[in-house]
């Protein structure tokens, strides 16, 4: 028998050091997030609207030359920005997601996860004490866009990728009026809008959400087919007469009341009304996918059929997963209001 010693370990006959690789990459991709936060938190990418040099954003920044530099140099490696000698710029894709003013705006996405990034500090005290106040408070400055960014965020995730996955996964064409419940910037109502011609929606939410949604269907010239409507799911029903319904990234496990907004849905629905579901969903075998597993850490993820037991237990009928999108964690259920 061969004898087992320090040597006889193959560092060339691994067969998983692919997978290894990509793992100890994730763990080490924290440094591009900051980087990324960083620069936005120091308004570099306002500050490049117009080309410029390092020294000149240190200037308008208020920040140490040298320094600068070297997180420009992160964000040309990002992609995000582009140098031409000693000036840079914002390239094309900085330039659709990294001004206020972007279409695809993801400026709230990293704020938001500026934020996440305090909370998520206290995770190991979390895990060891179940509860979530262990977690340290993040300064008040991020506390001030705490809101804005949140509504922000949902616009710069549907808008580069989720909603027009979503749009392309459904077929609307006999469909006309679309009620968005909690539609948050009323992204996905775009999205669908924009893929069938016929239809229109009302993105219904609370009024401080609308706000920005207004923002964001302006932006998008599509304020003559979504409109938008003030509601409370706690205190009022969502109105009637639809038919199509779309419930996006609001059934978020136990804790969502997923049971009541349901009811709430069918009500409002026309018979023969369409209900679209979207939202992170767990494999049944609670193995995965990632973004919902960690979604499930942070908020709570039901598992598919859970879901699909719930819509049906609301009174639906041909409740079904019509696809699901692993990268993402996410899954699109539709059912039909008998
Ligand atoms: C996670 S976001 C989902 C937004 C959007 N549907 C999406 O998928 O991006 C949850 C939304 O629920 C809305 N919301 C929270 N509480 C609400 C309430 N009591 N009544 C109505 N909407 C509420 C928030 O304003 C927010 O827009």
């Amino acid at each position: 028998m061969k004898r087992q010693n320090d040597y006889s370990i193959d560092l060339f006959g691994s067969d998983n050091l692919e997978q290894a690789a990509a793992l100890l990459e994730l763990n080490w991709q924290f440094r591009s997030s900051r980087a990324l936060m960083a620069a936005q938190q120091l308004g570099f990418f306002k500050a490049l609207a117009k080309p410029r040099q390092a020294a000149q954003v240190a200037l308008k920044c208020g920040t140490d030359p040298q320094m600068t530099e070297k997180l420009l140099t992160v964000c040309c490696a990002l992609g995000v920005l582009k140098r031409d000698g000693r000036l840079f710029s914002l390239t094309k894709l900085g330039c659709d997601i990294l001004l206020p003013d972007s279409p695809r705006y993801i400026g709230g996405v990293i704020g938001h996860n500026e934020l996440l990034w305090w909370a998520t500090t206290g995770l190991p005290e979390w895990v060891r004490t179940g509860r979530r106040d262990a977690a340290p408070e993040p300064p008040d400055h991020f506390k001030q866009h705490l809101f804005d960014n949140w509504i922000w965020a949902m616009h710069g995730i549907a808008s580069n990728g989720q909603a027009q996955w979503v749009a392309g996964q459904l077929d609307l064409n006999d469909r006309k009026l679309l009620l968005d419940v909690a539609g948050g910037p009323g992204t996905y109502s775009i999205a669908l809008c924009q893929r069938f011609p016929h239809l229109k929606a009302v993105v219904w939410d609370l009024p401080d959400t609308l706000a920005i949604a207004r923002q964001v269907i302006d932006r998008f010239g599509m304020s003559r087919r979504i409109k938008i409507q003030a509601g409370d799911w706690s205190k009022e029903e969502f109105g009637s007469g639809y038919d199509c319904l779309l419930m996006s990234n609001i059934l978020h496990g136990p804790g969502s009341h997923a049971d009541t907004r349901l009811k709430q849905a069918r009500t409002a629905l026309k018979r023969g009304g369409l209900l679209i579901v979207h939202d992170f969903m767990l494999n049944n075998d609670r193995s995965g996918p990632l973004p919902a597993a960690l979604f499930n850490l942070w908020l709570g993820t039901y598992t598919v059929s859970e879901l699909l037991a719930l819509i049906r237990k609301a009174g639906f009928a041909d409740v079904s997963l019509i696809a699901g999108n692993s990268q993402r964690g996410s899954g699109l259920i539709t059912a039909r209001r008998p």
